[in-house]
């Protein structure tokens, strides 16, 4: 039941009527589903409890937390005729505003994640607005990413990859996301997930076993966060043992067509020592 609704109402009929449409237009709004707002660890977030028409000037404001359907904690607010009481902690991070109804959080932590409500007075009438839910969002980071590739035991074409992916201090739970490989050809091998107990933020982890013939470009992500992209399987034209055998085999026949010149020289200067006696007298006549 709208505000204006019940402005004519007041206006036509007894108070006793009146009060128990408040009830109503009360209980309409407490069950009525939460607005969402979002935030990002360590940002600022504002709670807006602004009504629109409220009859009469507003002299008290609660913001609670909603911890269970009976048990709420009083977060900050104000009451024009008196101070309230207000926990440290949020004495620290929370700001109202009394002109537009509304209350700044500040480095907002995961712990903040919940239900959240305003209730409003005025000399007419409490309200109480629909709870606001706060979620609460962290960034991964941009994931690391690991290769060890090796040819099959068995000898078949292609290689065997065990790939992992790693990223840490994001929020909520997530999962790890492969790009560039064919995901019905993936097998975990080992997916972990774990929680800092300070921070309330998620490592997640996660190994494949990935078999390939063709030279693929493979990148993690999670989240918005995507690692940098490694190259698998790619064609090695030769490989170090190949390339080994080549230079043993250059160097041996080197060296069997230096030996063969070698003795080719050899024997030609033999025959021309047995039949060049000039040589020798030449040589000694210096
Ligand atoms: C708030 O989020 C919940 C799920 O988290 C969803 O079911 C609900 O519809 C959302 N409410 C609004 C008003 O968007
Ligand atoms: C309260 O909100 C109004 C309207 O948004 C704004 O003009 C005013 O500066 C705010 N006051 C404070 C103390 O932030
Ligand atoms: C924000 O909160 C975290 C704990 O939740 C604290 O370690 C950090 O110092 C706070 N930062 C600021 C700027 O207050
Ligand atoms: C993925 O592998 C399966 C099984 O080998 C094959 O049937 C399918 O066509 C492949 N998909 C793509 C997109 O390559
Ligand atoms: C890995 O763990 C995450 C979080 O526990 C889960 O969401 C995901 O489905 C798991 N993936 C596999 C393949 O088991
Ligand atoms: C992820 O898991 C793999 C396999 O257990 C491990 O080798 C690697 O160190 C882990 N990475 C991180 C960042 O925990
Ligand atoms: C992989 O990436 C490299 C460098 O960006 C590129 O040259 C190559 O063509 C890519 N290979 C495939 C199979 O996409």
């Amino acid at each position: 039941m709208s505000l204006t609704l019940l402005c004519l109402y007041t206006h036509r009929y007894s108070l006793a009527l009146v009060m128990t449409l408040v009830l109503v237009t009360a209980s309409t709004d407490d069950s009525s589903p939460p607005t969402n707002i979002t935030a990002v660890l360590g940002d600022t977030t504002t709670f807006r409890c602004h009504i629109q028409k409220l009859g009469s000037p507003v002299i008290r404001m609660y913001i609670q937390r909603v911890i269970k359907d009976s048990q709420e904690i009083f977060i900050n607010g104000f009451d024009s005729s008196r101070k309230l009481d207000v926990h440290p902690e949020y004495q620290k991070r929370t700001k109202v505003n009394r002109t537009d109804l509304s209350m700044e959080l500040t480095n907002v932590s995961i712990s903040d994640e919940g239900l959240y409500k305003c209730v409003v007075f005025s000399d007419t009438m409490d309200k109480e607005m629909p709870k606001i839910h706060l979620k609460v969002t962290a960034n991964y980071r941009v994931p690391t990413m690991e290769k060890k590739c090796s040819k099959h035991g068995d000898g078949a074409a292609g290689k065997s990859c065990q790939l992992s992916c790693s990223s840490v201090g994001g929020y909520p739970q997530s999962a790890v996301k492969w790009e560039g490989l064919n995901l019905s050809l993936i097998n975990v091998i080992h997916n972990e997930s774990s929680e800092d107990l300070y921070s309330k933020t998620w490592t997640i982890n996660q190994t494949i076993m990935y078999n390939c013939d063709q030279p693929t470009n493979v990148s993690c992500a999670v989240e918005g966060a995507v690692s940098p992209a490694v190259s698998i399987c790619e064609k090695e034209p030769f490989s170090i043992e190949v390339i080994t055998a080549i230079v043993v085999v250059l160097v041996i026949v080197l060296l069997i067509i230096l030996v063969l010149v070698w003795m080719k020289f050899c024997r030609g200067r033999s025959s021309t020592a047995r039949s060049g006696d000039d040589e020798e007298v030449s040589v000694a006549f210096k």
